[in-house]
């Protein structure tokens, strides 16, 4: 049941402006109903639920969504709703260019307005693949009619010659070993058929892995459902049950706002770091807060961090994959194990607590989900830096970097964009040890354009082939949540609008304190004065057209890159339906 406890008639119903008034509109809205076949039974003071579908033939994580949309809609139908599907733009992580950062904004406006001009009543919001999931949560945010979200679900486990493979995660490890020379070309050409064998998103602990979570602790979904992979016959049966639930939602009318609290927001954060979850939750949920009218500050994220031990043992931080976490207990099973440090009374998409929901959570594998006594580390998997190289912040993940490398200075070496850094980072003559620190520019929110995961900068061929798997880097891009190294990410303000990133030069000495939370450029004030002084703004990307219109409104990384007039948590009006 709702906070509010109470239940809405049918003419309180949303649908009821465009079905229920008996006036030329009306008519035109059920007589188009009944052209494409459905019967007045079939929708006559029903809750109308939109299923907000993600799937396109060109996003391979929401393949099964097809069949998936069909399972939520038999329980819509069983509870007595009227489903409708929407489709919404599908952001498919490794195809969409240059990032799918430009468009998370993009789907979560197209998804709030499909909400808001449509007849809908409540919403399944389908998403999984790295930005869907923030963009629908967004949406849900800022439209606020009750909303249910069925995660993807992670794929299954990757597989080449008897190894488990990781996606992403495996990706750069035996990229690196093929750039050093160490597996063929028919090695790779295996690998590349063995690393994604089924549907679903990425089954490391990525950003689709660390978003899905954050939206079942936020109480956006099911107890249970992000952690069920895409091909377990679990899997369809949540979804319906996701689809009977809605129904239940509207006439509860329990809102995403009721849902999304503040202390819900924490909740997500320190899940995000007990899982070692993705640097780009950073982002996500610094937005997401937002749209629900909470002012999350990046140093909330870093307090956070301090108080959480990483339980999961998850790539790239650790060992073990999604379908080993469902198998051993899950997000349920690990939160159990963290239910001091989490606020149990928050309101979830049951209608039942958290702490309700986590009453019977079981752990079934220790090594997986470790003991409170056996963490991976007794700090949570992300750090806020701030120092005169990043000013408004930036975050790297310790615990996917060379222990070594957290306390380091070493002299820059600079790339002015990313096409800088391809077309040198291999050369024979590159001036770089070891102990240089790498850095790129221009790959921010505007400078990327949309800050595309380019962070995890290359390990130079030469010094791949003397071993060297780690260094420092330093960069205002993202990295892949399945991504790992000494790479410093999300640098504020960025270089390409004036930040300080954008004045370092070769050989200038960085210093790099990640448990002192420091980030700094050892050159004098006023020899950076006299850079910014010479600095002259990069050329825009964009001479018109939706580009344009991002780089006019993103925010920076520590406001959550969201675009400033979508960010208030003010409600829209209603439109006029007759
Ligand atoms: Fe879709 Fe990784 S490619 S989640």
């Amino acid at each position: 049941m709702a906070p509010s406890g109470r239940r809405k008639t049918p003419e309180e119903l949303r649908s009821y402006q465009w079905y229920g008034v008996d006036d030329l509109h009306g008519f035109g809205h059920r007589s188009r109903t009944k052209q494409m076949g459905f019967a007045k039974e079939d929708f006559a003071g029903k809750p109308v639920i939109a299923v907000i579908n993600t799937w396109s033939e060109i996003n391979q994580c929401h393949s099964h969504f097809k069949q998936r949309a069909e399972e939520v809609k038999r329980g819509v139908w069983q509870a007595g709703g009227f489903p409708v599907e929407l489709p919404a733009m599908s952001l498919s992580e490794p195809f969409v260019k240059p990032s799918t950062m430009l468009y998370r904004n993009m789907l979560s406006m197209e998804a709030e307005e499909l909400l808001r001009s449509h007849p809908m009543d409540g919403a399944v919001l389908m998403g999984g693949c790295d930005k869907t999931t923030p963009a629908l949560l967004m949406a849900a945010a800022s439209m606020n009619i009750p909303s249910i979200f069925v995660p993807a679900g992670p794929m299954l486990r990757g597989n080449w010659r008897g190894e488990t493979l990781g996606s992403g995660t495996d990706t750069w490890k035996y990229w690196a070993e093929r750039r050093a020379g160490n597996i063929t070309e028919e090695d790779w050409e295996e690998i590349e058929g063995g690393i994604a064998r089924s549907p679903g998103h990425c089954m490391t602990m990525g950003t689709a892995s660390t978003m899905t979570s954050v939206a079942e602790v936020l109480g956006m979904t099911l107890p249970g459902a992000a952690s069920i992979p895409a091909a377990d016959s679990n899997h369809p049966r949540m979804a319906t049950a996701s689809g009977r639930r809605i129904v239940d939602m509207v006439w509860e009318d329990m809102t995403p706002r009721e849902v999304m609290t503040m202390d819900a927001i924490e909740n997500a954060i320190t899940t995000v770091m007990t899982l070692g979850g993705s640097t780009n939750a950073a982002i996500h949920i610094l937005a997401i807060a937002a749209r629900n009218g909470h002012d999350v500050s990046l140093e909330l994220l870093d307090d956070l961090s301090r108080k959480t031990p990483v339980l999961a043992d998850m790539r790239p931080s650790g060992r073990f994959l999604m379908e080993d976490f469902y198998y051993a207990g899950g997000l349920r099973g690990l939160l159990n194990r963290l239910r001091d440090l989490l606020h149990l009374d928050c309101v979830t998409a049951n209608g039942k607590t958290l702490g309700d929901n986590l009453d019977d959570a079981g752990v079934y594998n220790d090594e997986v989900i470790r003991t409170r006594d056996n963490p991976m580390s007794d700090e949570g998997g992300l750090v806020v830096l701030r120092g005169n190289l990043a000013p408004d912040g930036a975050v790297v993940k310790h615990t996917a970097a060379d222990p070594k490398l957290l306390k380091h200075v070493g002299p820059a070496i600079v790339f002015k964009s990313h096409r800088d850094l391809l077309e040198r980072i291999d050369d024979p003559d590159l001036d770089v040890t070891a102990d240089s620190v790498l850095v790129m520019q221009n790959s921010g929110p505007v400078g990327g354009p949309g800050m595309p995961e380019w962070g995890m900068l290359p390990i130079p061929q030469k010094l791949l082939k003397e071993g060297v798997r780690d260094m420092v880097r330093i960069s205002d891009a993202r990295m892949s949540g399945t991504s790992y190294g000494t790479c410093v990410l999300h640098v504020a303000p960025e270089s390409f609008v004036g930040g300080p990133l954008g004045l370092v030069q070769d050989g200038d000495m960085i210093e790099l304190d990640i448990m002192g939370r420091r980030l700094d450029l050892q050159v004098s004030d006023e020899e950076l004065a006299k850079r910014r002084e010479s600095w002259t703004p990069p050329k825009p990307h964009y001479p018109r057209g939706y580009g344009w219109m991002f780089t006019q409104h993103i925010q920076q990384a520590d406001k959550g890159c969201d675009f400033d007039f979508l960010q208030s948590s003010e409600l829209v009006d209603e439109p006029e339906v007759h």
